[in-house]
């Protein structure tokens, strides 16, 4: 049984990181979608929020939990029993903090090692501060969000 945590902030999801999902979902028994509690970064969606969107994309997937997490990563795919954590690399960019954090995780877990899955090169210049962005100066964000991801969206910048 191989188990793999995927970590994030998702704030909010996008269809990279859905993208990458459905490629961690095809390769490993179960996948959990592990949304960060305690970020450095301010987050636009709380943290149920965030849950929500994501529950509300990725129900055709019988091998994905949602979950969310505070504290180290390592600690939480130990708890849920995952040898490995799944990080997306859209660009040569992404690669120095995916580099280190992959090495600082594996120094404090050597049993968990991290899988890199390159999304679509369609969404290489995505992220979630592209499209929190893009909302609040009403730019079309239709192909780089789920449905319900763009309807929270809107309800949020219309508060
Ligand atoms: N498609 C679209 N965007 C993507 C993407 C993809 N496939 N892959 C990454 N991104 C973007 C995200 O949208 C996000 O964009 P933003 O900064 O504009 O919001 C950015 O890349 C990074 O996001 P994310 O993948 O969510 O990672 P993160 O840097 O927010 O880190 C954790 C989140 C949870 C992985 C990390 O902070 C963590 O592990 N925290 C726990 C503490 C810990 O264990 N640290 C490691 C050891 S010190």
């Amino acid at each position: 049984m191989k188990v793999a945590v995927y970590p994030g902030s998702f704030d909010p999801i996008t269809n990279g990181h859905l993208d990458v999902l459905k490629r961690a979902a095809s390769l490993f028994n179960i996948v959990y979608i592990a949304v960060a509690r305690n970020l450095q970064k301010s987050t636009m969606f709380t943290t149920e929020e965030r849950l929500e969107m994501i529950r509300g994309c990725t129900t055709q997937y019988e091998n994905v939990r949602l979950d969310s997490f505070d504290g180290l990563v390592v600690d939480y795919a130990r708890q849920v029993g995952a040898e490995v954590i799944i990080r997306g690399l859209r660009a040569l960019s992404d690669f120095d903090y995916e580099f280190q954090m992959a090495l600082m995780n594996r120094h404090l877990e050597k049993k968990i090692d991290t899988v890199f899955l390159m999304p679509h090169e369609d969404y290489t210049f995505l992220s979630s501060s592209v499209v929190r962005e893009l909302v609040k100066f009403g730019g079309d964000i239709s192909g780089f969000v789920p449905t319900n991801v763009e309807a929270a969206l809107l309800k949020k910048i219309r508060r």
